[in-house]
C-alpha cells in the first residue's frame, strides 16, 4: 500500500475543554490512520474522549471545546487550519458521521425523503428527482422494505432500527470515502444491533470506505476491525493489528478489558466493559505520566513522570514503561 491509501490522518489531536473548574483534557495527542477499505475501532472506558475525538475530526465539537492538531488530513488535504466553511463542504460529501442516537442526526419535523435528498442536492448538484432515486436505492441497501413509501414517512413513525438504517443510508447518500460510527448500535435492542453492525461491516468492504467505529464491545472489535485503538483518559494507551492485541495485549489497561471480555453464554453482547477496580482519574489540570498508574497492579515511581511508547507502526505500539516481555525495559 502506498501513501494515496491513507484516508484520515490524525497527528498529535488534543481537545481542551471550558469548565468552571478548569480545562479539561479531553484529548490528549491522539495519533492514527485509517486506510482504504480499513476499519479502525476506538475502544475504552466511557469518558476516555472517543466522542469527541470523532466530533474533532467532523468538525462538530461543541462550543466549550477547542481543537489543536499538527495535522487533520481526510484524503491528503490537512483540514487543521481550515475554514469552519471548508469542514462543512467535505462533511456529507466526502466525511460522514453515523451517531448512537439516529434522533441527533434526524429531524423530527421533515419526512426522511426530504432529510435523505436535501445534502444529496445541495453537495452533487442533483434534480430532486435523481437525489429521490438515490435514496431509494440507499434505503433498499441497507435493507429498507417499500422503500419509495417511506421517503414520506416522518421520523417518529418509524422503530428504532429502522430510524437506524435510514441515519446509515443518509450518511451514505453522498458517497463519503471515510465514515464515522458512534457506538451505532448501543440504543436498540440485541439482535438488532448484531445486525446493524453485520450491515456497517458490509458495506464498508462493499464500497471500501474507510471506517472508525467506535464501541464498547470487545466482541464487535474482534469480528469487524482490523485495526484497534485503545483509549485511556483522552490516551490511545495501545493500538495495533486486532489479532496480535487480542493474542498478546501489552498495556496493562488493555489486558483488563480484555480480561473482561465478554463470554458467549454468559454475557450479553453490547454489554458495557467489564470492571477494573478503580476510577478514571480527573481530567482537570496538568496531567502527568501515565494515567493509568493508580489502577495499575506494576506501577512503579517511573510511571508518575515519563512513560516511553514501545513497538513500531504498522505493528503494535503501547505506552507504558512495561517492554515486550512485561517488565521494564
Ligand atoms: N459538553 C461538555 N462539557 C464538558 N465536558 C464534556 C462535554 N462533553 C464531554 N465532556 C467530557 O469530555 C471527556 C470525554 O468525553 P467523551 O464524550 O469523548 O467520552 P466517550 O469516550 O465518548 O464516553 P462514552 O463511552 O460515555 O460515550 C469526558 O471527561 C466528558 O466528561
Ligand atoms: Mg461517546
Amino acid at each position: 500500500m502506498n501513501g494515496t491509501d491513507i484516508v484520515l490522518d490524525v497527528q498529535g489531536l488534543t481537545v481542551d475543554i471550558a469548565t468552571p473548574r478548569g480545562a479539561l483534557h479531553a484529548v490528549r495527542d491522539v495519533s492514527f490512520q485509517v486506510r482504504r477499505g480499513e476499519t479502525l475501532c476506538l475502544v475504552g472506558e466511557s469518558g476516555c474522549g472517543k466522542s469527541m475525538t470523532s466530533l474533532a475530526i467532523m468538525g462538530l465539537l461543541p462550543k466549550a471545546a477547542r481543537r489543536n492538531t499538527r495535522r487533520l488530513a481526510v484524503l491528503g488535504e490537512d483540514l487543521s487550519k481550515a475554514r469552519g466553511r471548508r469542514i462543512n463542504a467535505l462533511r456529507g460529501s466526502k466525511m460522514a458521521m453515523i451517531f448512537q442516537e439516529p434522533m441527533t442526526a434526524l429531524n423530527p419535523a421533515y419526512a426522511i425523503g426530504e432529510q435523505l435528498t436535501e445534502h444529496y442536492i445541495h453537495h452533487r448538484g442533483a434534480s430532486s428527482q435523481q437525489a429521490r432515486d438515490r435514496a431509494v436505492e440507499l434505503l433498499e441497501k441497507v435493507g429498507i422494505a417499500s422503500a419509495g413509501q417511506r421517503l414520506a414517512q416522518y421520523p417518529h413513525q418509524l422503530s428504532g432500527g429502522l430510524r437506524q438504517r435510514v441515519m446509515i443510508a443518509m450518511a451514505l447518500m453522498c458517497g463519503p470515502e471515510l465514515l464515522i460510527a458512534d457506538e451505532p448500535s448501543t440504543a436498540l435492542d440485541v439482535t438488532i444491533q448484531a445486525q446493524i453492525l453485520r450491515l456497517l461491516a458490509d458495506l464498508q468492504a462493499e464500497l471500501g470506505i474507510a471506517m472508525v467505529l467506535i464501541t464498547h464491545d470487545l466482541g464487535v472489535v474482534a469480528r469487524i476491525a482490523r485495526q484497534v485503538a485503545v483509549m485511556y483518559a483522552g490516551q490511545i494507551v495501545e493500538e495495533g493489528p486486532v489479532a496480535d492485541i487480542f493474542s498478546a495485549p501489552r498495556h496493562p489497561y488493555t489486558q483488563g478489558l480484555l480480561g473482561c471480555i465478554p463470554v458467549p453464554g454468559r454475557s450479553a453482547p453490547g454489554e458495557a466493559l467489564g470492571t477494573i477496580p478503580g476510577v478514571v482519574p480527573s481530567l482537570v489540570g496538568e496531567l502527568r505520566g501515565c494515567a493509568f498508574a493508580d489502577r495499575c497492579a506494576y506501577a512503579q515511581a517511573q510511571c508518575l513522570t515519563a512513560v516511553p511508547i514501545h513497538g513500531q507502526p504498522p505493528g503494535q505500539q503501547w505506552r507504558c514503561i512495561l517492554g515486550a516481555e512485561g517488565v521494564p525495559a
